[in-house]
């Protein structure tokens, strides 16, 4: 057990998903991992291992914001053995051209700080995707036919933002998205030797401030799902 994850030694898989929500770790779990198990609850931040297509696979909410995030990710990587880290969650589209419901997979993140950022200091480290997972997902993208977006991302601190002229600069350097997890998730996973990826659903436009409609919720999210494992495991 470590302080956030009340898993045994054992209990969590080597590749492991993380949504947000914890709600959507249950319903993902639900809808494609056989014999799930739960193997966390503590403070409502639920994970569930079960197989899918006989792989061993660990879905596990993150929360919301990297100090959030970063807790998860250190906790399954140091203690648990992770190995494999997939993020999947929502994203605001910055661009006319990436439109509600597409799917955005994150080469890099900018951001302005994370919980990482005292480590280095005057250092910009630019956080990357593991390259090998962002092959896969783009091919089992392809293959569904999801329209798909692949490039930079902004991993936020605040959702309530007192800057949206910061979001057209980074709209001008062609950044794809906006969320608030991804720069933390690829920095842990590159300090600890784990591979990370993030694969996101556009729920809303900053720029036609569209929204996903409630009802469509499940079906995007559920792309994004298959598309993670597929990638994880292909
Ligand atoms: N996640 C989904 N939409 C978002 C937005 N507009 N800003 C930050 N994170 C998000």
């Amino acid at each position: 057990m470590t302080p956030h994850i009340g898993a045994k030694p054992g209990d969590i898989a080597e590749t492991v998903l993380m949504p947000g929500d914890p709600r959507r770790a249950r319903w993902a779990t639900e809808t494609f991992l056989e014999n799930p198990v739960c193997v966390n609850e503590v403070r409502g931040m639920l994970g569930f291992t079960g197989t899918w297509k006989g792989n061993r696979v660990t879905i596990h909410g993150s929360g919301m914001g990297m100090p959030s995030l970063s807790i998860y990710a250190n906790e399954l990587i140091r203690e648990y053995g992770a190995r494999t880290l997939i993020r999947i969650g929502s994203a605001g589209a910055m661009l006319e051209r990436v439109k509600i419901r597409d799917i955005v997979i994150a080469m890099t993140a900018s951001t302005m700080s994370t919980p990482s950022r005292g480590f280095f200091r005057d250092m910009q480290f630019a956080p990357c995707a593991d390259y090998g997972l962002l092959e896969k997902a783009v091919a089992a993208a392809r293959a569904k036919g999801t329209p798909t977006h692949v490039g930079g991302i902004y991993s936020a601190d605040v959702f309530y933002d007192e800057r949206p002229d910061l979001n057209e600069v980074l709209a001008r350097h062609g950044t794809l998205c906006v969320e608030m997890e991804a720069a933390e998730l690829y920095t842990v996973a590159a300090r600890l030797g784990a591979r990370a990826l993030a694969v996101l659903t556009i729920s809303d436009h900053l720029i036609t401030h569209e929204a996903l409609p409630a009802e469509d919720r499940e079906r995007s999210f559920g792309d994004m799902v298959e598309i993670a494992l597929e990638a994880a495991f292909a």
